[in-house]
């Protein structure tokens, strides 16, 4: 059977390179692994007044992760941390207090930027969120990529023959961790 891995990707934005890079890593997976892109553009601002009666795109948005396999975040860094976007998400799918969408549910923490580190500062703070969400986050590969012309293209294509076989043995590695934590 697949392996389900639900892909965060913390930009809106239409030609998000991000989303390029999500794609790209998609392209380099093997069959096993099916990718499901979660919405995150829909939800309402978290407020805890939900957690009574939880709205039902925020269900959604649970119950796609739940029945995910695996996660894979792949986030910008706004002002040195995650877009506010992608916190919210998280935040929706972690309440109601106990029935957290993410815990024990393996993962990775990648990302795109036209600065030059390569979002290491948000993916700290990525990381420190997801800890505490009981996520068993592989800790190597990094990838922090720094944007430049035509470095992927839309359909997800690497134009650079050294970051597609950084990319390779990033997935490579994902899909060890992955099958180490899911018994599917
Ligand atoms: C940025 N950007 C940015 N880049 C970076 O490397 N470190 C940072 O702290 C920030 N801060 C930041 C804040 C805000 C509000 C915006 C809009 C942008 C630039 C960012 O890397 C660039 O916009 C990327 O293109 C965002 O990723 P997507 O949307 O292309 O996936």
């Amino acid at each position: 059977t697949a392996i389900k891995v639900a892909v965060l990707v913390g930009s809106l934005r239409r030609d998000s390179f991000n989303r390029k890079l999500a794609k790209a890593v998609e392209k380099l997976a093997p069959e096993e692994l099916s990718f499901e892109h979660i919405r995150i553009d829909n939800l309402p601002l978290y407020n805890q007044d939900f957690d009574g009666d939880y709205p039902p795109v925020c269900q959604q948005l649970k119950a796609q992760i739940k029945a995910a396999n695996a996660l894979l975040f792949v986030t910008p860094e706004y002002n040195r941390s995650i877009p506010g976007v992608l916190k919210n998400a998280i935040d929706i799918a972690s309440r109601p207090y106990g029935s957290s969408a993410f815990a024990n549910k393996p993962g990775a923490v990648i990302g795109i930027s036209v600065g030059g580190t390569g979002t290491a500062m948000a993916q700290q703070h990525l990381r420190n969120i997801l800890a505490y969400l009981d996520v068993p986050l592989m800790g190597q590969p990094e990838v922090f990529v720094k944007f430049s012309d035509g470095l992927i293209d839309d359909e997800g294509n690497v134009g650079v023959d050294s970051t597609k076989k950084f990319l390779q043995g990033f997935v490579d590695r994902y899909v060890e961790w992955v099958k180490r934590h899911v018994h599917a």
